[in-house]
């Protein structure tokens, strides 16, 4: 293998390189990965200088604590690469804020961001070929923490890993999406660590989900815990509906995940002169507004999801269609935030990140 060290990142190249076993015309989404990750172990008290190495199994403790008390979380972002093979990301520092807002709730230590820029900067680069051209494509990139300190105490660990792992990704969602708001179970409450990207929110999920998966539905629209009678957002993304004209997002709260593609929704909403209110929407007035047609659009933002439309919501054994708009904001909002982020157009807003 072939070590090197560059911007003080040492890289350790793979052998032979897997680009070839891949259709970059059909990706799925996050199930290929690149031939390289970067891992940073942090120990006695320290973030060590990070490697990038072949991408490949780790090898831990049974002890180790992430199996037990679930010390993880997670970022996730994308990589896209312009006409001219240029690659961008959107917003990576706030990305980098979120990972230390989710360490802080999870009692791990936080990620310096030098590190984390030019650790995604380095990988980036070295695996650029991997970036995808095709249309709707991109690198999902996803940066990790996880407790790897052993031990069976239920305390916070001593030692952790940070690793990105990179994977050309196509569509999150293929087809339509149809969405149940949920009556019973929850996601998260007040005080506890909705707003946080980590694991055991998505694995609470789970089981909830596949019950909705079995009545036909691809993701459950969460409600609060306390009445099930407040919109707050998807299993992987945020929730606008728009009624009449007007679009409507749940406040943030230590129970919902503060999106960045929300946020630039809201941003492009005001460039736009679009009405927007940011305030607490109930399920009864999404219902009554779909019952007498003011409901004109529902959809649900985020960096694996983009902007995806709700075409059917369900609530309380009843189906309600949304209408297939042409002038949709939906579509909108998509044609600007992808153009920005595919470098198509004008970024005013300052969010495109050269690689
Ligand atoms: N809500 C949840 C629970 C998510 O997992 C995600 C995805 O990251 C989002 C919302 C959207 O956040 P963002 O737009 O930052 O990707
Ligand atoms: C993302 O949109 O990046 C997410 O983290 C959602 C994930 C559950 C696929």
């Amino acid at each position: 293998m072939e070590s090197t060290t560059k911007n003080l990142i040492e890289i350790v190249k793979a052998e032979t390189s897997k680009i070839n076993q891949v259709d970059f015309d059909n990706l799925a989404f996050g199930n290929v990965f690149s031939d390289h990750m970067l891992v940073c172990d942090y120990k006695n008290g320290v973030w060590e200088t990070p490697k990038i190495i072949p991408y490949g199994p780790l090898s831990l403790e049974p002890s180790a604590k992430i199996f037990h008390y679930g010390q993880s979380i997670f970022e996730g972002m994308k990589a896209y690469k312009d006409a001219n093979g240029t690659t961008w990301l959107f917003r990576p520092l706030d990305n980098h804020k979120r990972l230390n807002i989710s360490a802080k709730r999870m009692a791990i230590p936080e990620f310096p961001e030098a590190f984390f820029m030019e650790g995604l900067k380095t990988l980036l680069r070295l695996d650029r070929e991997w970036i995808p051209r095709t249309t709707g494509s991109s690198m999902y990139i996803r940066p990790f923490i996880f407790a790897s300190g052993k031990g069976f105490h239920a305390s916070p660990a001593d030692e952790y890993k940070f690793i990105i792992a990179l994977a050309p990704s196509g569509a999150y969602f293929s087809g339509k999406v149809k969405v149940l708001i949920e009556q019973h179970y929850s996601r998260s409450a007040n005080g506890g660590v909705g707003y946080a990207k980590t694991g055991g929110n998505y694995a609470g999920q789970f089981h909830p989900t596949q019950l909705a998966v079995e009545k036909g539905y691809n993701q459950v629209i969460w409600t609060d815990d306390n009445t099930h009678e407040y919109i707050e957002e998807a299993g992987a993304m945020n929730i606008f509906v728009r009624i009449g004209d007007t679009l409507i997002t749940g406040p943030t709260s230590d129970r919902i995940l503060d999106g960045i593609t929300r946020k630039s929704v809201l941003e492009i909403a005001k460039d736009e002169g679009i009405p927007t209110e940011v305030r607490k929407i109930t399920v009864t007035e999404v219902v009554e507004a779909a019952k007498n047609k003011t409901l004109k659009e529902m959809f649900g933002t985020g960096t694996a999801a983009v902007i995806s439309p709700i075409a059917t919501f369900g609530h309380k054994d009843r189906d309600y269609d949304l209408p297939e708009l042409t002038d949709s904001y939906a579509s909108l909002f998509k044609k600007r935030i992808t153009d920005i982020q595919y470098n198509r157009a004008e970024d005013k807003f300052g969010w495109r990140f050269k690689i």
